[in-house]
């Protein structure tokens, strides 16, 4: 049977699905990083700073509803999802940091480096990181112990030199040098496509998926981590800073290749649209139960922020 004539939710309602989940993904990550007293007290606090209390928890969202599709213990999805939540806001900080894109609100705050100083934020990236490899690797949240592994390879690979970081590199190298549509893609797919790919797939790891059925997951989570990229190039280019909590007009002040700088807003947009709608086909297979996913594909390309 074909389900992709399924009506996906309403706008609104994986809106609202979106934010309850959001709130369980942030008492989760309460939970994991606990105040302390020593001498790592700063470090924690700078922790919690940038991890807590904001974001869209997209990635948290995505590894939730795909487990859900094989009907995973959603307080061990909701671990999986805290931990890439604290891998995104590592590379956030990083991201941010004088260094690289030089920016100074993130998620509606001071970035990191404006609230605790460079050297700070920096540690707390990287605790933020080497922290979601611990979690994954604790048998409280998952007690399968090839699935651990998985879990801990996948987010490796997605996250290193063949993955967001490697895409970081291109994009810095790429400021005031003209990059092709086909190196731009890669970009894209490297430098915040993995990652949302991984998001996608962790939820299949817990879930068990046969091997077909993770390659479905795994090609929608490419799809839709391009697109989800495009679609910040274009709110980069359109949207106010108040709306998006972070600085606008920063692609193009630092002469950063994107789609928009390619195509231009119209058919960055066209392209974005495009990569959405093979998302959604490749959860063809899948039923009603994956309608919040493909409703999430519509918000990548129609969100505000
Ligand atoms: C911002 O990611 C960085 C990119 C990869 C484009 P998000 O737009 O998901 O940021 P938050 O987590 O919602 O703040
Ligand atoms: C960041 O891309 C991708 C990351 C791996 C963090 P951007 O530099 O466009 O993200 P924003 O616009 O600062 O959130
Ligand atoms: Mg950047
Ligand atoms: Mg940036
Ligand atoms: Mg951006």
């Amino acid at each position: 049977m074909n389900f992709s004539s399924l009506s996906t939710l309403d706008s609104q309602d994986l809106r609202c699905s979106l934010s309850e989940r959001a709130k369980q993904i942030e008492i989760t990550l309460d939970k994991l990083l606990p105040k302390t007293k020593g001498g790592e007290a700063t470090l924690v606090e700078a922790m919690r700073y940038a991890v807590l209390g904001g974001g869209k928890r997209l990635r948290g969202y995505l590894v939730t509803e795909v487990a859900s599709l094989f009907n995973v213990d959603i307080k061990k999805s909701l671990f999986v999802g805290a931990s890439v939540e604290m891998l995104h806001a590592y590379s956030l900080i990083h991201d941010d940091l004088p260094a690289m894109d030089d920016d100074n609100l993130r998620r509606g705050k001071p970035s990191a480096h404006i609230q605790f100083g460079e050297a700070i934020a920096i540690l707390a990236g990287d605790a933020l990181q080497t922290k979601a490899f611990e979690i994954l690797s604790m048998e409280d949240v998952e007690e399968n112990a090839q699935k651990r592994i998985e879990l801990v390879k996948s987010l490796a690979e997605a996250s290193g030199a063949i993955g967001m970081v490697g895409g970081q590199v291109i994009d810095i190298e790429g400021e005031n040098r003209h990059l092709t549509l086909p190196e731009i893609l890669n970009l894209h797919a490297m430098k915040t496509g993995r990652l949302i790919c991984y998001a996608a797939e962790a939820g299949a790891i817990l879930g068990g998926a046969s091997p077909d059925m993770r390659n479905r997951i795994i090609s929608y989570g490419r799809d839709l981590g391009t697109a989800f990229q495009i679609a910040d190039d274009v709110l980069d280019a359109t949207a106010s800073a108040e709306e998006l909590g972070k600085t606008v007009g920063k692609d193009s002040a630092a002469g950063k290749s994107t789609f928009v700088t390619l195509l231009g807003i119209e058919d960055a947009r066209k392209e974005a649209k495009r990569l959405i709608e093979k998302a959604k086909r490749h959860l063809n297979f899948f039923d009603e139960n994956a309608n919040n996913l493909r409703a999430l594909a519509e918000y990548v390309i129609t969100r505000k922020n």
